[in-house]
C-alpha cells in the first residue's frame, strides 16, 4: 500500500457557544468509551426508547460475518414511524411538507399520513401482496413514493426503489434479481419544468421480468395515459374504498425491510440487504444524535428517497424521531438558483442536510443568490455522499451558517445504514475531515495486513465491531457479502482510503475499488464498460473517474473500436447517449477517447490507475505490473 503522508493542516472551527453544550447522552469521550466497552447497553438503552411487541432475547448475536440483533424481538417500523405519534402527542403534528417543482404545496399531518400509508397498505394486500414479496418501486418525488414504502414495510414486504434517473437497463436488472412481483411506478416525473416519461422505461424494464405480476401507476399529469388493464392499475383506483385502518404486520427484528441496490467493482450491481430491528434503531438513533432533531424543527433532507440517504435520513430516521420534513422536488437551480433559499426562508428550516456537488454548484454562482433571503432559520447543516472538500465547507459555513452553524459531514454507506462518522454538533470542526466515528461505531485505518497505521498515513477505512443497522447480506450473493469482511480479516472493509489526523479526526480520501463518486452517486467503473462494450461499435473500453471541482469526479471513458468503425465526435455522442439510455444520465460519460490499446496487468487486468493518472498528468506509480 501506499503510505504516503497527507496534508493534514486545517483550520479549526469552535462552534458558536450556543452549540458547545450540547448535549444528549452526555459528553462525547464518555459516551464513546462507555458505548464501546459496553455495546450491548448502549445499543438496548437506545432500542428500549423505542415501540416493540416483544423485547428481544440478547441485544446481539455475533457470528462472524453474521449479525443478528435484537434477536427475539417483534416489531414494525410503521409502528414506530406512524402509531406512536399519532396515539400521542403529534397525532395533528405535521409530518412532511410536500413542494412540487412547479411551487405547488401539500401537506401531510402524522393522522393523515397514517391514514394515507394504511389505505393503500389494504391496497397492497388486496394484490394479495404478502409478508416478504418483494415491490420494486421507480417513482417520482411525491408524497405517493412516501405513502407507498411505508405501507409496504407496514404488511412486511419487502421494498427494493430504484432512483427514477436509472435507466430501462438498470431497473430491468434489479426487477430480475429482486424477483419483484410489483413495480410501483407514475407516468412521469417531473424536473425542472420538464416532464420525464417514466413509465415507457418501465416497459422496457419488465420484457423478461417474468416476476412481475402487476404495475401501479401513479398518474399525475393529464391526459392520463392508458393502462394496459391486465397488468397495470391506477393508484387511486386501487385504494377506492379501502379502508383507512390496516394492522401493521408484526416482524421478527431479523426479517428484511428493503433491498437497495448499489454499484460494485463488477457489472452487476449489489442488492444490499437491511432488516426490520437494527435498521429502525440505527437512523432512529443518528436522527436524534446527530441532527438532534425536536419537535420544533423543520428538518429537510434534499435526497431522493431511491438513495440510502432517502430512505435513512428522509422516510425512516426522521419519522422515526415525529420530525416534520420537508420533502421537496425542487432542483436547486430552477426556476432560478434562489429557489432552495427561498425555501428555507419560506418554510423555516432549521435543519438543512444536504450534499457537497450541489453545495459546489451554488458557490460558482455566488453569495448573491442566498444573500437575498433570510435564513436566520437555520441551526444545524449537514453534508453527505463524498467528501466535503475545504472550500466547500469555508463556503457553506460562512455563506449559509453565517460563520456560526455547525456542519455536520456525515461519512456512511448503502451498507451501513447509518451515520457512522461525522462531526457532532457542538465539537470542534475541521474542514476536510468528516469528524470522528460517533458512539457505537469502531472505525480504524489500517495497513493491507489490517495493523493500524499511524496518525498521518493514508490506510484502509475499516469497522471493527458490528453496528445495528449493518447490512445483513448481499441479496442472492453470500459471496459478496462475505467478501466485505474477508479483505481485512476481523474487519468490515468498507472501500475507502482515509487518514486519520492526531486528535482522532478521519479524513475520506477517496475510493479504493473501482467506484467513481459522480455528484455523489455511486457508479461502478465496469457498469458504464460493459454497457459501452454493449453497443456494436465498441470491442473494448475501460472507464476512470477524474477529478472536478463541480461534481467531485467527472466520468471518462477509453474505448477501443471493432474494426470498421472509426472515431469521431458522432460515434462519440452515439456511445454518450447509449449509456445514458440503458444506465441513466448519472452514468454518462463526459468524455470519450478513442485508443488503440489498454494499460493492462499481465493477468489481463485493465490498469484504470494509469490512465487517470495518464488524464491528470500525475506519477502512474508503479508499473511494474504493466504488461507493456
Ligand atoms: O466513498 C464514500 C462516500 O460515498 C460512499 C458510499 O456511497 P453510498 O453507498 O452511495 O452512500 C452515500 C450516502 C451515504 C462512501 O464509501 N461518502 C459518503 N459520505 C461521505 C463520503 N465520502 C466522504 N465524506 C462523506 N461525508
Amino acid at each position: 500500500m501506499n503510505e504516503e503522508k497527507v496534508n493534514l493542516k486545517a483550520p479549526v472551527y469552535i462552534p458558536d457557544s450556543s452549540y458547545r453544550d450540547y448535549r444528549w447522552m452526555g459528553d462525547y469521550e464518555t459516551v464513546y468509551r462507555e458505548s464501546v466497552e459496553n455495546p450491548e447497553k448502549f445499543w438496548e438503552d437506545i432500542a428500549g426508547e423505542l415501540e416493540w411487541d416483544k423485547k428481544w432475547d440478547n441485544v446481539l448475536e455475533w457470528d462472524y460475518p453474521d449479525a443478528r440483533w435484537f434477536s427475539g424481538a417483534k416489531l414494525n417500523i410503521t409502528a414506530n414511524c406512524l402509531d406512536r405519534h399519532v396515539n400521542n402527542s403529534r397525532k395533528n403534528k405535521v409530518a412532511i411538507i410536500w413542494r412540487g417543482d412547479d411551487g405547488c404545496e401539500r401537506v401531510f399531518t402524522y393522522r393523515q399520513l397514517f391514514r394515507e400509508v394504511m389505505r393503500f397498505a389494504n391496497g397492497l394486500k388486496k394484490l394479495g401482496i404478502k409478508k416478504g414479496d418483494r415491490i420494486c418501486f421507480y417513482m417520482p418525488f411525491v408524497p405517493e413514493h412516501i405513502i407507498a414504502i411505508l405501507a409496504c414495510a407496514r404488511i412486511g414486504a419487502v421494498h427494493t426503489i430504484v432512483y427514477a434517473g436509472f435507466g430501462s437497463d438498470s431497473l430491468h436488472q434489479r426487477i430480475v434479481d429482486s424477483e419483484a412481483k410489483l413495480v410501483i411506478t407514475a407516468d412521469v416525473s417531473i424536473r425542472r419544468g420538464k416532464r420525464i416519461d417514466l413509465k415507457s422505461i418501465v416497459d422496457e424494464a419488465i420484457v423478461n421480468a417474468p416476476s412481475v405480476e402487476r404495475i401501479i401507476v401513479y398518474r399525475r399529469t393529464k391526459p392520463e395515459i392508458e393502462l394496459y388493464a391486465e397488468m397495470e392499475l391506477d393508484y387511486y383506483s386501487l385504494i377506492k374504498g379501502e379502508s383507512f385502518h390496516c394492522d401493521p404486520e408484526i416482524m421478527d427484528a431479523e426479517d428484511p425491510l428493503f433491498i437497495l441496490y448499489t454499484s460494485g467493482t463488477t457489472g452487476v450491481p449489489k442488492g444490499i440487504l437491511h432488516t426490520c430491528g437494527g435498521y429502525m434503531v440505527g437512523t432512529y438513533y443518528t436522527s436524534k444524535y446527530v441532527f438532534d432533531i425536536k419537535d420544533s424543527d423543520v428538518y429537510w433532507c434534499t435526497a431522493d428517497p431511491g438513495w440510502i440517504t432517502g430512505h435513512s435520513y428522509l422516510v425512516y430516521g426522521p419519522l422515526a424521531v415525529g420530525a416534520t420534513i420537508l420533502f421537496s422536488e425542487t432542483t436547486p437551480d430552477y426556476p432560478d438558483l434562489g429557489v432552495w433559499w427561498e425555501m428555507v426562508e419560506d418554510f423555516g428550516v432549521t435543519i438543512l442536510y444536504t450534499a457537497p456537488t450541489a453545495i459546489r454548484m451554488f458557490m460558482k454562482y455566488g453569495e448573491s443568490w442566498p444573500d437575498k433571503y433570510n435564513l436566520e432559520s437555520l441551526r444545524i447543516l449537514g453534508s453527505v455522499g463524498e467528501p466535503l472538500n475545504p472550500e466547500a465547507f469555508e463556503w457553506f459555513y460562512r455563506v449559509i451558517g453565517k460563520s456560526k452553524l455547525p456542519i455536520v459531514d456525515t461519512w456512511w454507506q448503502t451498507e451501513t445504514g447509518m451515520h457512522m462518522i461525522t462531526t457532532i454538533v457542538g465539537q470542534p470542526m475541521k474542514p476536510g475531515f468528516a469528524g470522528k466515528p460517533i458512539p457505537g461505531v469502531v472505525a480504524d485505518i489500517v495497513d493491507n495486513e489490517g495493523n493500524p497505521v499511524e496518525p498521518g498515513k493514508k490506510g484502509k477505512l475499516v469497522i471493527k465491531a458490528p453496528w445495528p443497522s449493518m447490512m445483513r447480506d448481499v441479496w442472492n450473493n453470500r459471496e459478496r457479502y462475505e467478501h466485505y469482511w474477508n479483505d481485512i480479516p476481523g474487519c468490515y472493509t468498507v472501500g475507502d482510503m482515509a487518514v486519520k489526523d492526531k486528535d482522532g479526526y478521519i479524513m475520506i480520501i477517496g475510493r479504493s475499488d473501482d467506484v467513481i463518486i459522480v455528484s455523489g452517486h455511486n457508479i461502478g467503473s465496469a457498469e458504464v464498460e460493459s454497457a459501452l462494450v454493449d453497443h456494436k461499435a465498441v470491442s473494448e473500453s475501460a472507464v476512470v473517474g477524474i477529478p472536478d471541482d463541480l461534481k467531485g469526479n467527472l466520468i471518462v471513458a477509453y474505448v477501443i473500436l471493432k474494426e470498421g468503425f472509426t472515431g469521431g465526435e458522432k460515434l462519440e455522442n452515439e456511445l454518450k447517449y447509449h449509456v445514458r439510455m440503458t444506465l441513466g444520465p448519472i452514468s454518462m460519460p463526459s468524455d470519450i477517447r478513442f485508443v488503440q490499446s489498454l494499460p493492462k496487468t499481465r493477468s489481463g487486468k485493465i490498469m484504470r490507475r494509469v490512465l487517470r493518472a495518464q488524464e491528470m498528468g500525475v506519477d502512474p506509480g508503479d508499473l511494474s505490473t504493466l504488461e507493456d
